[in-house]
């Protein structure tokens, strides 16, 4: 699959592991969702442009590297994204952070907005669409449809899982979105949710169930 980056780092396979199995609790799946979000955050960043500028060692100036922070903007899918927000900001605390909520209408299906709050300037800003569960695709590509009319710089999408329909989706809605997960399962079931998977992220970060 092109533009899908599948993130095997040992560590972020073993954390996920230990999140999709039932037993792990609230504060155990919070912790390990913070953790591979940071984790998911060096990937999704690694081809940020960096500036160079002038600092001062204790021994010498030098001319060194740093990325502009600001310019970044997370953007959470309500309710789950923000499962994935502490770890990114953890790593890029200059983040700026935007805010899309949509549900399900029950009689067409179609994702519906009801939350849509931007920073300021998109057109300047790097976009980071977070959920943690790319499972119909339905809502991650109405939120990027959304951001697009804002003409933000790029687009990327990060997940934990997916699964192949998820990935067909997206990909059919927004070719140019690459999409970084850290597995893709195998099947969605008639309910919409992933399989094996890891059960209703929301309800697992928030501890609803
Ligand atoms: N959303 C979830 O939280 N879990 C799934 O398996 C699919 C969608």
């Amino acid at each position: 699959m092109s533009n899908v980056h599948v993130v095997d780092h040992p560590l972020v396979q073993h954390k996920l592991t230990l999140m999709r199995k039932r037993d792990a609790s609230t504060s155990t799946f919070r912790r390990l969702l913070n953790e591979l979000a940071s984790l998911m955050a060096y990937e999704v960043t690694r081809d940020m442009p960096t500036q160079a500028v002038q600092i001062e060692t204790p021994l010498e100036t030098m001319t060194a590297r740093v990325i502009d922070g600001k310019k970044l903007v997370f953007v959470s899918i309500l309710r789950a994204g923000t499962g994935l927000l502490d770890g990114m900001l953890a790593v890029v605390p200059g983040a700026r952070v935007g805010h899309v909520g949509l549900y399900r209408d029950p009689a067409t299906l179609q994702p519906v907005e009801y939350y849509f709050k931007m920073p300021q300037e998109m057109g300047e800003r790097d976009v980071v669409v977070l959920d943690p569960m790319l499972a119909t695709g339905n809502s991650a590509a109405a939120a990027i449809t959304r951001l697009k009319t804002l003409k933000p710089r790029s687009i990327k999408f990060v997940c934990l899982l997916t699964c192949p329909e998820g990935v067909a989706a997206l990909q059919k809605a927004h070719p140019d979105v690459p999409i970084y997960t850290a597995a893709i399962d195998r099947q969605l079931n008639d309910h919409g949710y992933i399989l094996p998977g890891l059960g209703d992220a929301g309800d697992r970060i928030f501890g609803t169930k």
